[in-house]
């Protein structure tokens, strides 16, 4: 063969050496797109800090969203007693662990005791049968689900007298952590901690238990800031986990023109600036979706961030409007909200 083309023929395979690597390169930089960060609680265990909300999803839905979910990346995923979807939740997890696209180990799973679960044994119980549900051994997180313990042992979920308020039951709060800390000592949930507890609860819990809780759930999003509670809660080395962080869809905070605004600068959504505030509050946070484009989105909010004078206009948006309440437990000795 000539020398020119032997040059040419290694000309040619070098060229395509390098058009190999080049999209070799590009594919592995879309693919290792930033993701979630794990953030340490205060007993040592890692918790994704954004995951997937499921209120509202039937068995279908959950187990549908939690496989599209787990497929873009979520490792993360919020349920509860309450929310009547944990069979779904399950049944999603086993086709997973079956087809070998996760172990138990690579997933971190919630779940909540209802109100009408309210006692030391109730509590294990309650997460006994979530697990049954969930056809797990264990819970990376268990929560009380509301300060307000409701009268047990009706079929209600909801037990009302005839003016329409809960009947509530008489267990005191510490009494339920302690059935939240026998959950944590026998390995039923490697965390534990609580939702929708003020700061006074919260004290009360801390003084009084001999294990502190490792988180908070509440409402939390730029209409509703609960910087108090933020502050109360990290000082106290209590994760915050904020729900309903787009507000449920609310289209005045969708449309808000500073939220609007800052999206635009940065070429994201509302929904993808509401959560990232979240992140850079070093709050951890939920969000539901069941349609697979918006999975996506909510979780590309790890490759910016906003500035310093974004956060601040940001915190101007607090108007305390708070969304989530429970129809007739204004009464209720535990009624968290008196704020
Ligand atoms: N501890 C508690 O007491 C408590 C209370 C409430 C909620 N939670 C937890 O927190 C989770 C999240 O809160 P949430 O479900 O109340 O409300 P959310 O996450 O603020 O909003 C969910 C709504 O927003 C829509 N949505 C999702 N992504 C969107 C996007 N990128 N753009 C526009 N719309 C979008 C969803 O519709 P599509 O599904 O159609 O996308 C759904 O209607 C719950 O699912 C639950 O797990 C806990």
């Amino acid at each position: 063969m000539s020398k020119p083309i032997k040059l040419i023929i290694l000309g040619a395979i070098s060229g395509f050496i390098c058009m190999v690597l080049l999209v070799w390169l590009c594919s592995r930089s879309s693919a290792e797109k930033e993701s979630y960060a794990l953030i340490r609680l205060n007993n040592g265990q890692l918790i994704p800090n954004i995951g997937l909300g499921t209120w509202a999803m039937d068995d279908d839905q959950a187990r549908e969203a939690v496989k599209e979910a787990v497929s873009v990346g979520y490792r993360h995923i919020d349920t509860a007693w309450r929310y009547g979807n944990e069979v779904g939740v399950g049944q999603a997890l086993k086709e997973l662990f079956e087809s070998k696209q996760l172990t138990r180990d690579d997933i971190f799973i919630t779940s909540k005791i209802w109100n009408t679960f309210h006692s030391r044994q109730l509590a294990v119980k309650g997460i006994e049968e979530s697990l049954k549900n969930l056809g797990l051994d264990y819970l990376d997180l268990a929560l009380i689900h509301w300060p307000t313990g409701f009268k047990a042992g009706t079929d209600d979920i909801y037990p009302r007298r005839d003016d329409g308020s809960i009947m509530p039951s008489d267990n005191d709060i510490v009494d339920t952590w302690r059935g939240m800390e026998d959950l944590y000592r026998n390995g039923l949930a490697k965390s534990i901690g609580v939702s929708n507890f003020n700061i006074r609860q919260l004290e009360r819990i801390i003084r009084q238990a001999s294990i502190k809780p490792s988180v908070n759930q509440f409402e939390r999003h730029p209409f509703l800031i609960q910087q108090e509670l933020v502050n109360y809660c990290q000082n106290h080395s209590i994760a915050v986990i904020a729900y309903s962080p787009l507000r449920q869809a609310d289209p005045q905070l969708l449309e808000n023109p500073v939220l609007k605004d800052i999206a635009q600068t940065h070429n994201k959504t509302v929904a993808q600036v509401a959560l990232r505030w979240q992140i850079e509050s070093g709050v951890i946070v939920i969000a539901k979706s069941s349609r697979k484009e918006r999975l996506i989105e909510n979780m590309d909010i790890f490759d910016y961030q906003l500035s310093d004078q974004e956060m601040k206009r940001i915190s101007t948006l607090d108007q305390n409007k708070r969304l989530i309440d429970i129809p007739g437990i204004q009464s209720h000795s535990e009624y968290p909200f008196d704020n």
